[in-house]
C-alpha cells in the first residue's frame, strides 16, 4: 500500500500572536486530517530564506521573510488522502480580504495595513513542495 500524502502547516506569527493556533489546528483535525508532528519555533532568516526561495527577487520576499521571523511559528505535519489540496482549500487564497467566507483567511484574518502578509497560515502547494518543505523543517 503507498504512503499516506503528507503536508507540512505553519501557523505564521499572526496566528499564534492572536491566540489562533488552537482554531487553525482544529479546523484542519475537524476536516479529517491527523497531525504526526508538532513543534513550535522562532525560525532564523536563512530556515526562511530556503522555505521561500522560490519567491527571491519578489519585491515581498524580504518583508515575508521578516514578518515570519518576527515571532514563534508552530509548525505541523498533517496526512491523509488528498490533503495537500484539501487544506489549501480550508486555508483560502493569500489575501485574506478577498479569502472566502468559510476558510481559514477568510473567516479569521483582515488587512492590518500591511497588505497580505499577515493570513495566519501556510501549506505546502504540491508533493514536490511538500516533501522538501518537511524535510527543511522536520528533517
Ligand atoms: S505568487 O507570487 O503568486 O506566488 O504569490 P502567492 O502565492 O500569493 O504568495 C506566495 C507567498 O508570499 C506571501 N505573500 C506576501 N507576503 C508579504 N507581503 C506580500 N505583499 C505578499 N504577497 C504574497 C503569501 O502569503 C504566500 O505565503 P505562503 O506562506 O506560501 O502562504
Amino acid at each position: 500500500m503507498s504512503q499516506p500524502e503528507r503536508t507540512l502547516v505553519l501557523v505564521k506569527p499572526d496566528g499564534v500572536e492572536r491566540g489562533l493556533t488552537g482554531e487553525i489546528l482544529s479546523r484542519i483535525e475537524r476536516k479529517g486530517y491527523q497531525i504526526t508532528e508538532l513543534l513550535m519555533l522562532n525560525a532564523t532568516p536563512q530556515l526562511l530564506a530556503e522555505h521561500y526561495e522560490e519567491h527571491q527577487g519578489k519585491e515581498f520576499f524580504e518583508p515575508l521573510v521578516n514578518f515570519m521571523a518576527s515571532g514563534p511559528i508552530v509548525a505541523a505535519i498533517f496526512e491523509g488522502d488528498r490533503v495537500i489540496e484539501g487544506i489549501r482549500q480550508l486555508a483560502g487564497i493569500s489575501d485574506p480580504t478577498l479569502a472566502d467566507a468559510g476558510t481559514i483567511r477568510g473567516d479569521l484574518g483582515r488587512d492590518w495595513g500591511e497588505g497580505v502578509q499577515k493570513n495566519l497560515i501556510h501549506a505546502s502547494d504540491s508533493t514536490l513542495s511538500a516533501e522538501r518543505e518537511i524535510d527543511l523543517w522536520f528533517g
